[in-house]
């Protein structure tokens, strides 16, 4: 392959691909569905958000990018999203369960309700469960797919939020595990992608921040802030053919954040 022709590959590397990316309309979500956009693949954004969802798709061009109104804690509305992709395009190729709350910022046990951990466990872990399981539907038919879920550093280490988030990313990291093992056997890949602290409307609500406030975290890695669009290109490896042997990961995104103990480290 010639030099231009190498560059056209990898500049339309999900070109013919279907993606159906939860909570698409926001943050994350909405940083995915214009790389993927970009990169050739028809992609369907399901959220919750309808105004902003359909606001995206006109600025990416109906004839590549569609909404449906999806609450991922509704079963029937994850079928939907994911038979939807079916009609429209033939096919789903990737789906990424990317829709995920916080929940309030609360450090005392004492002051976490039943209902509110409760919801973060529909949003984060039976919306992931839903939406691996109606993309297996339709993948198994293919004898292939691959399905990302967007994990967080909280999926490997305490104490950075709260208890619901916490234990809520530890569990899909588990889902992505288990599934990966069921599922590779019709040929579906399952990974997850866990980012350090990244500049969206969650983690802006986190920190207190206002829209134009300076993000400014602690990073071990200097000289570089971690981007929605950062995030955006680990998913586009993990739907591509290129991570083709790629399944059960965690691809951890937060510039070695999780690898060390800083109270205790040789190196400052
Ligand atoms: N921003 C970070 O620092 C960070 C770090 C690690 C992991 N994450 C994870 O990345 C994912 C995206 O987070 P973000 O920062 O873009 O958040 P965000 O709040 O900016 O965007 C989340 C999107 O999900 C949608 N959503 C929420 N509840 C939904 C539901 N029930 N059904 C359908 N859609 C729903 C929202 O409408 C929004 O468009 C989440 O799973 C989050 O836990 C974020």
């Amino acid at each position: 392959m010639g030099s231009s022709s190498l560059v056209a590959a990898v500049a339309k590397r999900l070109e013919g691909k279907v993606a159906l990316i939860t909570g698409g309309a926001g943050g994350l979500g909405s940083s995915t569905a214009k790389l993927f956009c970009q990169r050739g693949a028809k992609i369907l954004i399901a959220d919750v958000q309808d105004g902003n969802g359909h606001l995206i798709c006109e600025e990416l061009g109906h004839a590549n990018a569609s909404f449906i109104h999806c609450d991922v804690t509704s079963e029937v509305d994850v079928q939907n999203a994911v038979d939807k992709a079916v009609v429209k395009h033939g096919k789903l190729d990737i789906m990424v369960n990317n829709a995920g709350i916080m929940g309030s910022n609360k450090t005392d046990i004492l002051d976490n309700g039943q209902a509110e951990f409760e919801h973060v466990y529909r949003v984060n872990v039976t919306g992931t469960f839903l939406g691996i399981k109606h993309a297996a539907r339709v993948m198994k038919a293919n004898r292939g797919g691959s399905i990302i879920n967007m994990a967080s550093v909280c999926s490997v280490i305490g104490g950075v939020a709260t208890h619901a988030y916490t234990s809520s990313k530890h569990a899909v990291l588990g889902l992505t595990r288990n599934t990966a093992l069921e599922l590779g056997q019709f040929g579906i890949r399952v990974n997850c992608v866990s980012p350090y602290a990244v500049p969206t409307p969650m983690s802006r609500k986190l920190y207190n921040l206002k829209d134009d406030d300076p993000f400014d975290v602690y990073s071990n890695l200097k000289g570089v802030a971690l981007k929605p669009e950062d995030v955006a290109q680990s998913v586009l490896y993990l739907a591509s053919d290129e991570s083709k042997y790629v399944s059960g990961h965690n691809l951890i995104v937060d510039g070695g954040f999780t690898i060390v103990n800083t109270a205790l480290t040789m190196f400052g």
